[in-house]
């Protein structure tokens, strides 16, 4: 007899109807556990293995229809047949509404039964199949949907080119993952990958910074030093927050970028370098260009391959799997168990914006795993302001101060009360941030 795979767990209140089911699926080949209630049940469960379950409505205590909504949150992959004691469309109806796959009504014959069952393997298997085909996170990125799709094939092409990239996106949606990405897969992988932040650094150190400079060329230069672009000398230098460059840095970059030489600071001969260049900006480069505020030939030069990474509210089917990651990445740093989260919940964050994007769902993931006492998490167990805008945005009763002082305080909360951050997702001055914030307070204070 051949031996079906797949494991069974029977749930029924009446013994009776427990054996003669199990002794008709096993008689098929197939692995069956059986349990007198729900408790037993989730015990069987818990030991894991259980591929399909089938389960009496009727139930004393706790029901059938409880069983799913738990199955349905917790072992989302799991199929469920329900058994109704009588033909009641509202059972059934029921049943199919909390997530069952096939229902059976009691009396049923041996066909019924065994199609029921194989009905719901054979999805499983499909759905098997399915996961299998997708391939297992492309360069350590997380996302199926579309546009990531889109996204990994520019990130294959770009491996195989020593062209210039430019990576634009807003900000948390994983462009220096990108940029990574790229350098370790392209054939400059053996050298090193050099990250700038040209934001950070003061301009009047970039310089400095970038090209090196020799000993005793300025004050304060005791010895002579390679720069970023030396350093990087058959690697990649990953120019982040290009944006944030002064126009006379821009020129100094573009010759770079002609010539493939750097100057060192003090120096007059030039040194050869073979540098894959990769630039990132969370900014809008080309209306910056049109403001006069980046040099045209620059964006030009490095707009070779652009690559456009998309906001995560433009792929929220992409929220589970990427909950799923960061659930598992820090439950095993921290050595927490990993709290599971209700369908609902999901939802609630598929309907939000995310201004900050992956690194705001990151966050917040990693906030729940360490903070999070209890087994599953519900949507009302998720930050006010994700609530608000599932429950409140179709209410059109607020002002726009109010909808902005709620924004704000939800894209605060998004980056740990990191102002700086917040002022950047926000498209405004930290000083425009601060006065925003002591009208809130002292407006409160005076209430
Ligand atoms: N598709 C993804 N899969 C897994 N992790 C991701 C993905 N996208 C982003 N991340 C994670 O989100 C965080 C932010 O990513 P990253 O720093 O690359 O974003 P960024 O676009 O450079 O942000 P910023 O504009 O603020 O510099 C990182 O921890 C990164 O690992
Ligand atoms: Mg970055």
């Amino acid at each position: 007899m051949k031996t079906n795979l797949e494991q069974i767990l029977i749930v029924d209140d009446n013994n009776d109807t427990l054996q003669m089911i199990s002794r008709k699926l096993s008689s098929r080949g197939w692995r069956v556990f059986t349990a007198q209630d729900v408790s037993q049940a989730l015990q069987i469960l818990e030991g894991g293995g259980i591929e399909l379950v089938l389960t009496d409505h009727k139930m004393p205590k706790i029901t059938g229809l409880d069983l799913i909504r738990h199955l349905h949150s917790h072992y989302a992959h799991i199929p469920v047949i329900m058994i109704t004691g009588y033909p009641s469309i509202e059972g059934a109806v029921e049943a199919v509404k909390v997530g069952a796959e096939e229902y059976l009504s009691k009396p049923f014959t041996d066909d019924e039964l065994f199609s029921a069952v194989n009905k719901a393997i054979s999805k499983l298997r499909q759905n098997k199949r399915s996961r299998q085909q997708i391939p297992a996170n492309p360069y350590g990125l997380i996302g199926i949907s579309q546009p990531m799709q889109e996204l990994y094939t520019i990130i294959q092409k770009s491996t195989t080119t020593n062209a210039t990239v430019l990576i634009q996106g807003e900000s948390g949606t994983g462009k220096e993952l990108v940029a990574r990405a790229i350098h370790y897969h392209s054939r400059y992988s053996k050298a090193p990958f050099v990250p700038v932040n040209c934001g950070a650094i003061p301009e009047s150190l970039l310089e400095a910074e970038l090209f090196g400079y020799l000993k005793g060329s300025f004050t304060g230069a005791s010895e002579t030093r390679a720069g970023y672009f030396i350093t990087a000398d058959g690697g990649s230098i990953f120019l982040d927050e290009i944006s944030e460059t002064s126009l006379s840095m821009q020129v100094k970059l573009l010759r770079v970028l002609q010539d493939k030489q750097v100057y060192m600071i003090g120096s007059k001969t030039p040194r050869k370098v073979n540098v894959r260049i990769i630039a990132a900006t969370n900014k809008n480069l080309p209306l910056l260009v049109k403001q006069g505020g980046f040099r045209d030939d620059l964006y030009f030069r490095l707009n070779v391959l652009p690559i456009n990474i998309p906001p995560l509210r433009e792929h929220c089917e992409d929220i589970p799997p990427l909950v799923g990651h960061f659930l598992e990445k820090y439950s095993r740093e921290n050595s927490l168990a990993a709290p599971k989260l209700s369908d609902a919940a999901i939802q609630a964050l598929q309907a939000y914006t995310w201004p900050g994007n992956v690194r705001e769902l990151e966050n917040l993931i990693y906030r729940l795993v360490i903070l999070f006492e209890g087994q599953g998490i519900d949507s009302s167990d998720l930050p006010d302001y994700m609530k608000f805008t599932l429950i409140q945005d179709r209410n059109y009763n607020r002002t726009l101060k109010q909808m902005e002082e709620e924004y704000i305080k939800g894209v605060l909360a998004s980056v740990n009360d990191n102002k700086s951050q917040a002022a950047s997702i926000l498209g405004i001055d930290r000083k425009t941030l601060y006065n925003k914030l002591s009208e809130w307070t002292s407006s409160e204070d005076g209430k």
